[in-house]
């Protein structure tokens, strides 16, 4: 058979460019989920706390995403003002995942560790009482909302059978875990002038998702510009 043949023949033409193709799509896609290490493990990546889990479910709640993206691109300017890009690794729990790509506010993926939890603590009351030109709503309902921690552990669950490796005794003492987490938040809180901060509020799963963000690579303390 010779090229003449093929080029002559256009059904011909499309049947066999469709096998050709379809090869390389399969000899491309396969490897993607058939090959673990297709998404480097990192070390320090670790599931979020159950606090962490709640104050995640607030943050899709409140559609913090339609204005912040949680993905620092791998370029000079990103990693100047945001800290090291993100890597596929430090997302392996994230379900789903909140990279978005709509940045009416910054990218928040290495805000952990940026603020001290008062900072936000005031800036969900009121953005512009930290940020004077901030046009982020106001969530002063977060500072009063209970936490509803009923479906805590039914969370951890559903996310253990997407991946994430909760262990029972980790399930079983969520709600201490939780409480023991958020009782820490608050006494920084205290201690920073906030007197009407309350452990089983909403503001505080929230405060303890933020500062969680972008934080397993530890980049804050250690070798910042070495990761960059
Ligand atoms: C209408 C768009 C909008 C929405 C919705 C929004 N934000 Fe913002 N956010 C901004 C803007 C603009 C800024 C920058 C000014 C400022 O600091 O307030 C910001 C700043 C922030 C910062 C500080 C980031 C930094 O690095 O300084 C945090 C944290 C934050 N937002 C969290 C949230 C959370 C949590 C929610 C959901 C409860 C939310 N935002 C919803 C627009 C928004």
């Amino acid at each position: 058979m010779t090229h003449d043949l093929l080029e002559k023949k256009s059904l011909l033409m499309a049947v066999v460019s469709t096998i050709v193709i379809l090869i390389g799509g399969i000899v491309e896609i396969v490897p993607l989920y058939a090959v673990k290490a297709q998404v480097p493990a990192i070390a320090g990546v670790k599931p979020y706390t159950p606090l962490e889990v709640e104050g995640r479910d607030i943050y899709l709640r409140e559609g913090c995403y339609t204005c912040h993206s949680q993905m620092v691109r791998p370029f000079r300017d990103e990693a100047e003002r945001y800290g090291p890009y993100s890597k596929a690794g430090e997302f392996v729990y994230d379900h789903p995942f909140q990279w978005g790509s709509k940045r009416t506010g910054p990218d928040l993926h290495r805000v952990g560790g940026k603020y001290p939890n008062s900072w936000h603590y005031i800036h969900m009351r009121n953005p512009r009482d930290v940020s004077p030109d901030s046009i982020m709503p106001n969530y002063p309902w977060l500072l009063s909302r209970g936490l509803d921690t009923s479906t805590t552990q039914r969370k951890l669950r559903a996310l253990r059978t997407v991946g994430v490796p909760y262990t029972d005794e980790e399930i079983a003492a969520a709600d201490q875990s939780l409480r023991k987490q958020a009782d820490e938040i608050v006494a920084s809180l205290k201690s920073a002038q906030i007197a009407d901060a309350e452990a089983d509020r909403e503001i505080i799963a929230l405060i303890a998702y933020l500062q969680r963000l972008g934080m397993d690579i530890n980049w804050r303390n250690s070798d910042a510009t070495a990761q960059r």
